[in-house]
Order: C-alpha cells, then structure tokens, then sequence
C-alpha cells in the first residue's frame, strides 16, 4: 500500500479574529478546531504527521501530543502557507509516499474527502493535487486558473488577482496532496513578490505547471467540506454546518429533534435512541443521554450523565452531574456540580441542588436548596426546605435516612442527621440530630387568642370614620 505523510498548517496569527487565542484552539462544537483536523489526518493512517505550529503555542503542541505518529515544528516568524510547510522539509523531504497537507482552519474537511484527494493524486500520477470548491461566495479565496482544456494552471489570491481572475468562481480549498520530491524544491524557489510579501504555498502550483508537471484540480463533493475559518463570520458558518452534520448523526441513530436548526449539540455529545430534544437545548462537553429522554425547551447540560427515560423540563441546567433512569427533573431546576440522582427520583420547579446524592425514588419537588446532602430512598423534601451547610467558614453535610420526611419550609442546619423514617414538621429549625421514626417540631407553640381580631377591625374601623372627610371638605 502507497505510504502517506500529512503536514497541517496551524501557525497562522488568525489577525482577522482579533483574539489573544491561537486560531486553531478556537473552540467549534465541543472541540477545539484542530482536532477536527487531526482526526481527518489520523483517518489516513499515514506514517508520519507533522503539525506546523507558532511559537510558545505550548497548548497546541500539547494537543498534538497522543495523536498516533504526530509531532510538531516550530515556524519562528509566520511567513506564509509556501514557508509554513518548508519547515517541515527536514523530516519529510525524503518521504517517498505521498504528502497531504491539510489546514487547521478547515475543520469541516471530511475523512472520504480526504480519501478521495489522494485517490484521484495516485490515479493521475500528479504531481500536485489542490481541493478545489465553488462556493456561493468566492471572496477571500484563492482562485483557480485552468486552462482551454480545463487542466489546472494557477492559483492567484484574491489580492494579486485582476478584475477577469477575481470573477473565476472556483476556488482553492487550501487542501493538497503533493510529491515531496517536486514539493520541497519548489518551495525553495518561492519569492515573496505579491502584495502581502508572503511565501505563498499557491505560488508551487504555478512552478510545478512550469515543469510540464501535471498538476490536478480536484472538485470537493460538497462546497462547505473546505471552508475555511479566517473571521468570526466564518466561525459561525462553520459551527453552524458542523452542528448540522452533528445533529444529522444523531438522527440517523434514532434521536428526534422537534427543530435541528435549534439544538446545539456537541461533538462530544452520545444520546440514546428514541430521546426527544426539543429547541433550544444546549448539551455540551461529556455529556451522555440514554434511551428514550425527552429534554424541553431551554434545557441546558453540561458535562453530566443521564440514564434512560429521564425527562427534564424547560429551562433547567445541569452541569457535571449523575442521573439515574426514570428521572424527573424541573421545570427550573438547577443541577449544580457533583449531584447524583438515582433511579425514579423527582426534582421539582426552582430546586438547586449541589454536591447532593438523593436515593432511589426521593422527591424534592418545589423550592428548595439541597446542598453537600446525601439523601437516601424514598425521602421526600418538603417545599422550601433549605439545608444551611455553610457557617459562614465551612461547609457541612446534612443526611437524611431512607423514608424521612422533612416538613414545608424547614431548615437543616448542617451538619445535622435526619434519621430513617423521622417526620420534620413544617417550619422547624433543625439543628440536633432526629432519631430515626421521631417527629422533630421545633417551631414555637401556636396560642390561639379568642375573639382577638374583632377588637382589631372595631380599631380598624374607628380610625377609618375620624379620617374619613366630610362631603364639603372634599370639594
Ligand atoms: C489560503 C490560500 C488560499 C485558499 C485558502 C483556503 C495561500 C497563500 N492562500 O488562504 O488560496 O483559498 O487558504 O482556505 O496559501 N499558516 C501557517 N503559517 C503561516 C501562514 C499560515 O501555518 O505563515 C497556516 C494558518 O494557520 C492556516 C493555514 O496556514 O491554518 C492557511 O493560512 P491562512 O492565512 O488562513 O490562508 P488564507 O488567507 O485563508
Ligand atoms: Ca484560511
């Protein structure tokens, strides 16, 4: 089998961002750019990959490192696309496969894509091989010069391109397959005499026509596989096709999306068949959904796990939590870090929960704080219970035993125990220990004052009649 190398350009300054952060660790659906293009490379099982990387770019060499055959070297002062892949002229001058280089602003480039480039480079015997694309706006882009019988001559950038070339509609996806051996000299060659005074990777393909060297065009099946990402307009049209083809993968492996233009989805992101998501959920990061979930709308997950059948109602977010199966979650909930739910629990509208475990089939089902709190099964949480965990210094736990049942707007000042089967009556303080099956009351006791509330209106009312005015008085 013919051996490939890939070089990826990820050097560039991305000045068009305006952003402190390397473009290429530009974060796009879960996953930083790059990624995307080094699983594209790793998909060619090539025998060398060499990133092309800026200096102090410590967190993209650090990216690179565990992906199979991979290193980086460094391009000290950016140049150009032409200069970039010199840098790695030392290791692969003398590759006798085939060399792809790919771009680490194109993430959208597909593995079948990739394939199919150095396919129709091996099939024509070229030299060269550029991905071209017509998009439905070529500008920005490099055009693509081919000549009466359509074989492909040039490429001039937008910049140093007339009136007549800036009107050509194909364009270069910044996508080759190249032979090292006429690769490597040509480069050598390139001059900086255009109006950026770059080394233009471009220029090579003008160099190896000038050869009698065949150079092939080669047509991305669909335009947006090339896209590249120079601003944040394009970072936006990519994410939003990203998140299409996302959202598709979950469709065909039986996932309903009531709007799939209004879910947005990580790449990072696996959900079970028969789960309903409707619009505006957000599930971002490590986040997995199991069987027949149905998320309404707003619902926002992150980093959490769900089982299966859980239902989470509208507007209610979640972050680095567990979650059994059979779970009923908001609406309005808020699932703070650390939070285990097991199987059959009910979490109701305008309850935060942190740091809590709640047992099987326990409910707190209205307006409540449950924090640093193990809660085991069958406990049921009474509407505005709070547990009071902090001191002010430290935080403490609250446990509530299997079967309690904590009154209507009780607090629990931690560290407290409430034992199994205990009853907390409605409105109490608990700040001792409830034996288990005890009823724990710690409110003051009610006195009932007979007939106290007529002398109170008679009061009411005699006030009314001295500051009520007479009829002259209101004219
Ligand atoms: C480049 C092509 C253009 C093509 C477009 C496709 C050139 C001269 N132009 O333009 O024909 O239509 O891609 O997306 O090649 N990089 C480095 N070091 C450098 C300069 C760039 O590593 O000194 C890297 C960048 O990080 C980026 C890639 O090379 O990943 C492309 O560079 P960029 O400046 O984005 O080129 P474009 O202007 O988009
Ligand atoms: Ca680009």
């Amino acid at each position: 089998m013919p051996r490939t190398a890939v070089v990826i350009l990820a050097a560039g300054k991305g000045t068009r961002l305006r952003s402190e952060r390397p473009k290429v660790l530009f974060p796009l659906c879960g996953r930083p750019m790059l990624t995307y293009v080094l699983q594209t490379a790793a998909a060619l099982e090539p025998a060398e990959t060499v990133v092309v990387i800026s200096p102090d770019a410590d967190d993209v060499a650090a990216l690179c490192e565990g992906w199979p055959a991979t290193t980086t070297v460094v391009q000290e002062r950016q140049l150009g696309t032409g200069h970039a892949v010199l840098q790695a002229r030392q290791r692969l001058e003398r590759f006798g496969g085939d060399l792809v280089i790919l771009s680490g602003d194109t993430p959208l480039l597909g593995d079948e894509t990739a394939r199919a480039l150095l396919e129709a480079h091996r099939r024509e015997g070229a030299a060269l091989t550029c991905l071209t694309m017509t998009p439905p706006d070529p500008a920005g882009y490099g055009r693509i010069k081919r000549d009466g019988d359509g074989r492909m001559v040039g490429i001039v950038e937008e910049r140093d391109a007339g009136e007549a070339e800036q009107a050509l509609t194909e364009v270069n996806g910044g996508i080759y397959c190249a032979d090292p051996a006429v690769l490597f000299p040509a480069l050598e060659e390139l001059r900086p005499d255009n109006v950026q005074g770059e080394y233009y990777l471009t220029d090579v393909v003008g160099a190896v026509v000038a050869k009698g060297l065949t150079v092939v065009g080669h047509r991305a099946p669909r335009w947006p596989e090339a896209l590249g990402i120079n601003s944040r307009a394009e970072l936006a049209q990519v994410t939003r096709f990203m998140r299409e083809r996302i959202n598709a993968r979950h469709m065909e492996a039986g996932v309903t999306f009531i709007d799939p233009g209004a879910a947005y989805v990580d790449d990072t992101v696996a959900i079970g068949p028969d789960t309903v998501i409707h619009p505006q959920v957000h599930l971002w990061g490590e986040t997995t959904l199991g069987r027949a979930c149905e998320l309404w709308p707003g619902v926002h997950i992150i980093d959490s796990r769900l089982g299966d059948e859980v239902l989470v109602k509208d507007s209610s977010l979640i972050t680095d939590s567990e979650v059994g199966s059979q779970v009923q979650i908001g609406p309005c909930a808020h699932l703070r870090p650390e939070v285990i739910l097991r199987d059959g629990v009910k979490i109701g509208n305008f309850v935060e929960l942190k740091k809590t475990e709640m047992g099987a089939g326990s409910k707190a089902n209205h307006l409540a704080y449950i924090g640093d709190a193990t809660v085991g099964e069958g406990a049921n949480i009474g509407a505005g219970t709070i547990t009071c965990n902090y001191d002010g210094i430290q935080k403490h736990r609250t446990i509530i035993e299997d079967g309690a049942f904590i009154g209507s707007d009780t607090q629990l000042v931690a560290p407290v125990r409430v034992g199994r089967g205990a009853i907390v009556a409605a409105g109490s303080t608990v700040t001792e220990d409830v034996p288990p099956y005890a009823l724990a009351i710690s409110r003051v006791p009610q006195i009932n004052k007979e007939g106290w509330a007529h002398k109170h209106w008679a009061k009411r009312d005699e006030l009314k009649a001295k500051t009520k005015k007479s009829p002259q008085e209101e004219d």
